[in-house]
């Protein structure tokens, strides 16, 4: 695991993005894994930045989701389907026929994971999955004690993931869903290359556990230490517990 300290968030944003241009430029139809939630908007921005300048072309690419709310209809402003469109496609100028995610919606939702696994098998497996982690060490929504190998499935958020992210929803835990669609550990272990992104002193407990801790299910980012190529970038308060 290789550990990149930056001074703040924008740099960290700039990076990341200047590693998926060049992937893109090599890859012109690489497959991307996105994550939602605060931490990579930077990266988002800086993207959408070369690719408005002309210095990275974007119209072959395609995007893959990570995980979904369960029970938020797809056009709620916060169901991720909605976010990724919002922060990632529209801005990338990608298509919504070049973007994969799970089906928050479905009525059969087991039936679901189970096909976006086997559609993320079908594309060739993702090149570079971007991840955020929680202050309790999750990636994707596995939350502590996930298996390791997990594959895509429903999960139960933890009521201090409902917290955290009841700053989307006005503010008010009741209305953040209690369920969502995760890809498994398993799953995103496949990816060819793991960047995981951490900003501010809130995310240095779980960034010294994923990298300095044992190999444990209580810290699922831990994962990302069994991966040949992961990239774990982090501002300098994310990095204040490393030794
Ligand atoms: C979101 C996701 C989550 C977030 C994590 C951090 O798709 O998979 O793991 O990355 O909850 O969220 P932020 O970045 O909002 O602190």
């Amino acid at each position: 695991m290789e550990v990149v300290i930056v001074p703040d968030a924008k740099a960290g944003g700039e990076l990341i993005a200047g590693a998926m241009a060049q992937l893109l430029r090599r890859k012109p139809d690489a497959l991307l894994g996105v994550a939602t939630g605060s931490t990579p908007l930077p990266v988002y921005q800086a993207l959408a930045d070369q690719v408005r300048s002309g210095a990275v072309d974007t119209s072959r690419a395609r995007i893959a989701q990570l995980d979904e709310y369960v029970g938020l209809p797809a056009d709620h402003p916060e169901s991720y389907r909605s976010v990724v469109r919002r922060e990632v496609l529209e801005p990338l100028g990608i298509g919504p026929d070049a973007f994969m995610g799970p089906d928050g919606s479905a009525e059969d939702v087991q039936a679901a994971c189970e096909a976006y696994d086997k559609a993320l098998g079908e594309a060739g497996g993702i090149d570079l999955q971007l991840l955020g982690i929680g202050t309790d060490g999750h990636i994707g929504f596995n939350e502590p004690c996930s298996s390791l190998v997990s594959r895509t499935r429903i999960k139960t958020l933890t009521e201090q993931t409902r917290a955290d992210n009841a700053r989307f929803f006005e503010g008010d835990v009741d209305q953040v869903p209690h369920h969502v669609i995760t890809q498994g550990i398993g799953t995103i272990l496949e990816a060819r290359h793991l960047v995981l992104l951490a900003t501010g002193e809130g995310k240095a407990d779980a960034i010294a556990a994923t990298v300095e801790g044992p190999l444990a299910a209580v810290c699922p980012a831990s994962a990302l230490q069994l991966h040949p190529h992961a990239t774990v970038v982090v501002d300098e308060a994310a990095a204040g517990k490393l030794k």
